[in-house]
């Protein structure tokens, strides 16, 4: 077995659920378990420059193989000096494959054995990614992890759909784990499968037979509830590799990260944090305000008084008037927010799992949250 370059290491399991507290060691720094990783999707945290995004206590940052290589492309990138020279962001990264924008962006997509044809939804040019590609663009691109291509679909979908697409993501991992060539980047496997506990666990078990750096849970937060989440993370996270981490892609509330890590997920990342705070709602230990509602206009208090962030100087009513004036600070400050609040979420999550206390720190927050007004 290789050594990887990213790798982790277990320090704690709450002692009443499989929360872990655990380190991951990448060439840009060190990264406490469990995260939350923004997603910079294009390059940038929308809304959010390097120097805020650092404070939020963000450690590391999500980009994209599809957008980049769509624009402005791989070469300009690494002309660039790559992603982590091009974006200004010095601290660990992951870059996602491909698999899941195709699925959810790309126009006119055809999948077969060698990979997917599709169209760019920007500007409708044709491209070909296979999972050799996805791994030299990703190479290109230069992040600490690397995510396998994998084939997404939607849910739900029959029994032969999702078994297919399964074992064509099992295929195309082990096509991207033979391809991968920087020694300085780690590939991560993704466990695909639907909603079904049996193809689950037959995936996890496929995949790590292989020896990836860490573990990817994929193909949720398409639709299902939030009961059928829970479910499948039970019945995935037992089939995988205890000394490797598991990191459940594109999810989600805060909910769904609590719940996931008490079932021993590590990783997360969603654009649930900017993309709330640029439609005006801000998540708070009360549950999510609408900053748009009336009745914010006069309120003088911060979204949260014990907030350190730069959104958190200002009163309810000054935001509110942000958003109504149409200004472009009200998105950037709630981005922030959201993401600060992400970030201490995940804090007190660690520092609850060293105590053994996660599971009522999860219905402490849990509880809070229940009594949401707007
Ligand atoms: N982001 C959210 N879900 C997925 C998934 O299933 N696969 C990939 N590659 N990225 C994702
Ligand atoms: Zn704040």
């Amino acid at each position: 077995m290789a050594a990887h370059a990213v790798t982790f290491e277990l320090h704690h399991t709450d002692a009443h659920c499989a929360a872990r507290r655990a380190t991951l060691r990448t060439p840009h720094g060190v990264v406490d378990l469990p995260t939350f990783m923004p997603v910079g999707t294009v390059g940038t945290v929308k809304g959010v420059d390097i120097g805020r995004l650092g404070e939020t206590g963000a450690q590391m940052v999500l980009g994209n193989t599809y957008h980049m290589a769509l624009r402005p492309g791989e070469e300009v990138v690494a002309k660039l000096g790559g992603l982590h020279a091009m974006s200004g962001w010095r601290g660990p990264m992951l870059t996602d494959s491909g698999g899941f924008q195709i699925f959810s962006l790309a126009k006119k997509v055809k999948i077969t054995e060698e990979g997917a044809r599709f169209h760019s939804h920007i500007d409708g040019a044709a491209l070909h990614l296979t999972p050799e590609r996805s791994v030299e663009i990703q190479e290109h691109l230069g992040a600490d992890v690397a995510m396998v291509l994998d084939h997404v679909i939607a849910l739900p979908a029959d029994r032969y759909a999702i078994v297919d697409a399964m074992q064509r993501s099992i295929r195309w991992a082990e096509r991207c784990l033979q391809h991968a060539s920087r020694p300085d980047q780690s590939l991560f496997a993704i466990v695909q499968g639907g909603l079904d506990s049996g193809l689950r666990a037959e995936c996890a078990a496929r995949l790590s037979e292989m020896d990836f750096a860490g573990y990817a849970i994929g193909g949720l937060s398409v639709g299902e509830s939030a009961d059928e989440m829970d479910r499948t993370i039970d019945d995935t996270c037992p089939a995988l590799p205890h000394d490797r981490p598991r990191y459940l892609m594109g999810v989600g509330t805060p909910r769904d990260l609590l719940e996931s890590i008490s079932r021993g997920v590590d990783m997360f990342d969603c654009v649930m944090p900017t993309r709330n705070g640029r439609n005006a709602l801000a998540f708070t230990d009360e549950g999510p305000l609408r900053l748009r509602n009336a009745r914010h206009t006069e309120d003088t208090r911060p979204l949260e008084e014990d907030c350190p962030c730069p959104a958190c100087r200002h009163s309810r009513g000054y935001l509110r008037h942000l958003f109504t004036a149409g200004e472009m600070l009200g998105p950037i400050l709630l981005s922030i927010h959201n993401l600060t609040y992400y970030q201490r979420l995940m804090a007190d999550a660690r520092a609850a799992i060293e105590a053994d206390r996660f599971m009522a720190f999860k219905a402490g927050k849990l509880a809070g949250w229940v009594g949401t007004a707007d």
